[in-house]
């Protein structure tokens, strides 16, 4: 499950909270961030100290990981290259360290590809398990769909070979909407609308699929009837006069979200679910778990 959007929006929220989702279903599912971000483990109330690479079970069938594409790299070597002396050799070579940190697209090749075999039955490294459900926390919307499309340009630059070969397996996952969940998450905003469904066309061209759910979070449904507004309006004494604001804020606020969710259903090609606007001071596993329980329900 790719999970991508305009930056601020709530990815890596939304992602803990279908990962949440994910494992009290009774999944075994790993949190996937991106190589320098951990945020998951404490979002959900176990934070990590988290080695790049190490996958970390958080509480029970729910695990977390964050992608090393140095160490990912040498794991793939390894399952390509032999002897296996003369992989070490590789790895300590500045040529290969070198390979991910200057070829254009290195970093995102290896990334993907590590996030696609978190769910393969045959895992790299000896004693490791497959995971029933991987959910990647993608980066926004221009790079995400840079991730998405890396593993076919690397498929067609080398053509031939153990990296056009394991390149094919990956787009062929993420082409497949059966196999591969992409999850776009927005705000009810002009503009991160309109992003999410230019970001919509752009993975048609790219992957030839559509995205699987599309999430508006951040929705306020304290919306007034006329006649609380009325009442409200009505409310004279000097403490109704800041409340009364508040509400007619928020009631303008609940209004325009309103149109922007009706021009984002129109326009989507994949169910739009909406996440409620949590109150309070920023999220912790009390809000990731109503979250999720949310998305179950709509998702059920
Ligand atoms: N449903 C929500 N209710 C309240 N705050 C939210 C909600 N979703 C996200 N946030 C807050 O919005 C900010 C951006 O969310 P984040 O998940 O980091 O976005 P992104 O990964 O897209 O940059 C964070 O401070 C987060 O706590
Ligand atoms: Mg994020």
């Amino acid at each position: 499950m790719v999970v991508t959007g305009k930056g601020g929006v709530g990815k890596t929220t939304v992602a803990a909270a279908l990962a949440l989702l994910g494992a009290r279903e009774g999944r075994r599912t790993i949190a996937a961030e991106l190589s320098g971000q951990r945020r998951i483990p404490g979002l959900l109330g176990h934070p990590t100290a988290g080695a790049p690479g190490r996958e970390e079970e958080l509480s029970p069938g729910l695990w977390a990981t964050t992608l090393d594409p140095e160490g990912a790299l040498a794991e793939w070597a390894g399952q390509v290259v032999r002897p296996r002396a003369l992989v070490e050799l590789a790895v300590r070579s500045r040529a290969f360290a070198g390979f991910v940190q200057a070829a254009p697209g290195a970093r995102e090749l290896v990334s993907i590809t590590k996030a696609w075999e978190l769910g393969r039955s045959e895992r790299w490294l000896p004693g490791r398990r497959r995971f029933d459900l991987v959910v990647l926390d993608a980066p926004a919307s221009g790079h995400g769909l840079g991730l998405l499309r890396t593993p076919q340009t690397y498929a067609d630059i080398a053509r031939v070979g153990p990296v056009a070969g394991q390149a094919r397996l990956v787009v062929e996952q993420l082409s497949d909407p059966a196999r591969c969940a992409i999850v776009l998450v927005a705000t009810a905003e002009e503009t991160p609308v309109n992003e999410t469904l230019e970001l919509q066309e752009r993975l048609a061209e790219v992957l030839g699929r559509g995205p699987s759910l599309i999430v508006a979070n951040g929705i306020v449904r304290e919306r007034l009837s006329a006649r609380e507004r009325e009442e409200v309006a009505g409310a004279s004494a000097a403490v109704a006069a800041p409340v009364a604001r508040a509400l007619d804020v928020r009631h303008a606020r609940a209004a325009l979200q309103e149109a922007q969710l009706r021009r984002l259903r129109r326009g989507a090609a994949a169910p739009v679910l909406t996440l409620p606007l949590l109150a309070g001071h920023g999220l912790g596993p009390d809000e990731l778990a109503t979250l999720a329980g949310e998305l179950g329900r709509r998702l059920s």
